[in-house]
């Protein structure tokens, strides 16, 4: 049987508390440590802060095993043979750099109860060059001295298959000075390298740099994809077909090629800005100047389907009944973090339309950001006399849903979808002027017996009898 370590994970948010619960399940005792009371108080009692599938049942479960334990009292870390510090490293309010408050603080908590032999192991996202600086930090305060080491062990979970990712990563990165800090991570995830996971053993900047390197890679991807999108757009070509076009030739593969509305998230966007800050202060901001080209285009994909949608009503959003389906920044999660749905959903409601806001989890969270915006408890209220819908981000049940059924629910047939997710046929076929970022713009299918919605003239959104009065 694999060896069981004590661990303690530091900052139990979204990272941290999957972190706990899969390092439970691989048989390690765990304690979670967070300053957030309500949140310990929430998880030790088996109720998860947010929404992550499978993840829920596990906590119960691994709270049942008796190996896993939450608290707010950081002295419960003393005597563990690891602690990873899990703290969020968001950007700065006013800047570009990512904002280590919380990084630093949860070190400074943690370093004067760490007496005997131990490993500290960061798993944010950090500047390259941190580890280096809280090394020294983390000699200087913590009473075992030099005997209290630092390494860094980056994460790559994607939210929404975040167990998944964690129990089946694609690698494993160990910035890990010495062989002592090898040894301890390789005990700790002893099972999944069983399983073949590839280690690649570095140095702490270079295990900083392999995250930024990622999802600076990730986020080129979906905006080069968006950029021939906009190149489609100006001569007619289709974006679909030319992303699978492009998927087979197996040097660029299908992942992380899908066109649309752009990624958002707390990761992806904040991650190349601070990277490309980063960059600039160590004089190398030419290299990766690149990025802020990558962020540009992601941010035209939302002004973009603001637009379609602008041309849908003929030129003018006001008063024009608008249906968002979608709130969190990508399906199955509840992240509204600079979520492209919301963003977009803001925009339509400052131009003047009645938006009305539907996600299958991530109402709370939208509500609390976004009190402007109009919230429908079902999907079907949401599209319920609707002059136009938006699918913006791409749920299954949106995915699943009959547009015959929806059709009869609507105003107007009328749809944008910001994902490339639904069947545009079957849309066209039951009557729908669909239209999607980078596809030609083909008409309905008319249907018999049944006043066309194609290309709505300006009268059949503004003027008609039960047309919202736009005062
Ligand atoms: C990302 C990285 O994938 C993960 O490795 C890292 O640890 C954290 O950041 P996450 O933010 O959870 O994970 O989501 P991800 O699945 O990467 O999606 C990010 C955004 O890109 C979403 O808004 C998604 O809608 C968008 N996206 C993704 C596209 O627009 N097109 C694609 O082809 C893929």
């Amino acid at each position: 049987a694999a060896e069981s370590l004590s661990l303690s994970v530091i900052g139990t948010g979204y990272l941290g508390a999957t972190h706990a619960v899969c390092m439970a399940m691989l048989g390690h005792r765990v304690v979670g440590i967070d300053v957030d009371g309500e949140k310990i108080r929430s998880l030790a009692s088996g109720q998860l802060p947010f929404y992550e599938p499978g993840l829920n049942k596990l906590l119960r479960r691994m709270l049942g095993s008796g190996r896993l334990s939450f608290t707010t009292d950081y002295s419960a870390a003393s005597g563990a043979d690891i602690h990873f510090l899990c703290v969020g490293t968001p950007q700065e309010p006013d800047s570009p750099a990512a904002d280590l408050r919380y990084l630093n603080a949860a070190l400074a908590l943690l370093a004067p109860h760490l007496h005997s032999d131990c490993l500290v192991v960061g798993k944010s996202t950090v500047p390259v060059g941190t580890a280096q600086g809280l090394t020294a930090y983390l000699h200087r305060n913590a009473p075992a001295g030099t005997h209290a080491e630092l390494a860094w062990n980056p994460e790559f979970l994607r939210e929404g298959h975040a167990v998944e990712d964690t129990l089946h990563p694609d690698r494993l990165v160990f910035g890990a000075a010495t062989e002592r800090a090898r040894t301890l991570l390789a005990a700790c995830y002893a099972p999944i390298i069983a399983d073949g996971v590839p280690v690649v053993v570095t140095d702490l900047a270079t295990s900083e740099l392999v995250k930024a390197a990622a999802n600076s890679y990730l986020a080129t991807k979906i905006s080069y994809i968006n950029a021939m999108a906009e190149i489609c757009e100006a001569t007619g070509a289709d974006v679909n077909q030319l992303a699978a076009a492009l998927s087979y030739d197996n040097r660029i593969g299908g992942r992380f090629l899908k066109p649309g509305l752009g990624f958002g998230g707390g990761c992806l966007p904040k991650d190349i800005r601070a990277f490309t800050h980063r960059a600039k202060e160590l004089g190398v901001g030419q290299a990766v100047g690149f990025l802020q080209e990558v962020d540009a285009i992601n941010q035209r994909r939302r002004q973009r389907t603001v637009d379609l949608i602008t041309e849908m009503a003929c030129g003018d959003l006001t008063g024009v009944h608008v249906a968002v389906l979608g709130a969190a920044f990508k399906p199955d999660s509840d992240d509204i973090r600079d979520a492209p749905a919301l963003d977009v959903a803001r925009m339509l409601h400052q131009a003047g339309a009645k938006v009305t806001v539907y996600d299958p989890k991530a109402m709370d969270n939208a509500r609390r950001s976004y009190p402007e915006l109009t919230y429908a408890g079902t999907l079907e209220a949401a599209v319920s006399g609707a002059e136009i819908v938006a699918l913006l981000t791409e749920w299954d049940l949106f995915r699943r849903a009959d547009p015959t059924t929806l059709g009869a629910l609507v105003r107007l047939r009328n749809i944008v979808d910001g994902r490339h997710a639904l069947d545009a046929e079957a849309y066209r076929a039951a009557g729908w002027d669909y239209r999607a970022l980078g596809t030609p713009n083909q008409l309905p299918t008319p249907v018999p017996g049944q006043v066309s919605t194609q290309r709505a003239p300006a009268w059949s959104i503004r003027g008609g009898t039960d047309a919202p009065s736009a005062e």
